[in-house]
């Protein structure tokens, strides 16, 4: 007896958990047949032509095998955006949005011209975010990756923000100008460490390991991000770091340690202190 190639039938019958199942389809129909994503109860007895039933099946035999879901569809929704990811940047996380957060508070408590700075800036997940939610800020974006630099390029223009979002190569400050100076930095860099079990299970075994981890015990990034920010915060200038779970009080002290004042913490919505801020000092 021949296959039922209609879509309640693959979809009650894959192995998959139901939601997962729905946006690989959701993404077969959009490919296929340009359908939205609303087909899917809409179009229920559809029948999926040859074509479009072996990227469904090549879809769920990769997902099977662990492979991230925002790689396969090529797309992952962050904040008010949606950006295209593909396995050269990290998958942006949802607790990275709180970074986000403190940089607007910030921007809204300034007046004139705002600039901004995102270090590590992968798919331009957090700069491209500043930007849309906050049109008058100029943002500065670097990263080491020249793989995730094109995407956050490719980012930038599908949002139509290349004209206020500058990207830049290089390890952390040295892409920029010596004299470059900011009101806000905020980073989300590779905080994990290299011992950690984690970076060889799920999802994680997909992602660049450069984006992950520092290739040491975790901090370092985060020290080389923070000792350095004064020299390139404006004065009264903040910076916003995001870092592991149980990395709060180290960072707190690496904050205080290269003289940045008013050091705060910020929890994510698992209740885990996630984000450190601190301030530069002053101008004369
Ligand atoms: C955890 S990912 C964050 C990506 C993005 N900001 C996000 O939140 O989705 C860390 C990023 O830092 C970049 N990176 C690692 N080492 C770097 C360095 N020395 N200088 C600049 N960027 C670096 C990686 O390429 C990666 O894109």
């Amino acid at each position: 007896m021949s296959q039922d190639l209609s879509l309640h039938s693959l979809l009650s019958s894959s192995p998959l958990p139901p939601s997962e199942a729905r946006l690989l389809m959701a993404h077969v129909l959009e490919k296929h047949y340009q359908l939205p994503r609303s087909a899917l109860l809409s179009r229920d007895e559809m029948l999926l032509n040859s074509e479009a039933f072996h990227q469904w099946q090549e879809l769920q035999s990769k997902r099977l095998a662990g492979e991230p879901i925002a790689y396969l569809i090529s797309k992952r929704g962050f904040h008010d955006i949606e950006l295209y990811v593909a396995p050269g940047v990290l998958i942006p996380r949802p607790e990275t949005e709180l970074l986000v957060e403190i940089g607007l508070q910030e921007i809204g408590r300034l007046h004139g011209p705002v600039t901004a700075l995102d270090l590590g800036t992968g798919s331009g997940a957090i700069a491209l975010a500043v930007a849309k939610a906050a049109p008058h800020v100029l943002v500065s974006a670097t990263d080491q990756s020249f793989e995730a630099l094109d995407i956050a390029k490719m980012n930038a223009q599908l949002l139509k923000l290349e004209a206020r979002v500058q990207l830049m190569q290089g390890s952390w400050y040295e892409a920029l100008n010596n004299d470059a100076r900011f009101d806000i930095i905020l980073s989300n860099p590779p905080y994990i460490s290299s011992l950690d079990p984690h970076l060889s299970q799920g999802d994680l075994r997909f992602e660049p390991i450069s984006a992950l981890t520092d290739h040491a015990g975790g901090l370092s990034c985060l020290e080389a991000i923070i000792d350095s920010a004064k020299d390139h915060l404006n004065p009264n200038g903040l910076i916003a770091v995001e870092h592991g779970f149980d990395q709060s009080d180290a960072v707190v002290d690496l904050m205080k340690t290269a003289g940045l004042r008013d050091v705060q913490t910020y929890l994510d919505l698992a209740g885990h202190r996630r984000v450190a801020s601190g301030r530069n000092s002053g101008g004369q």
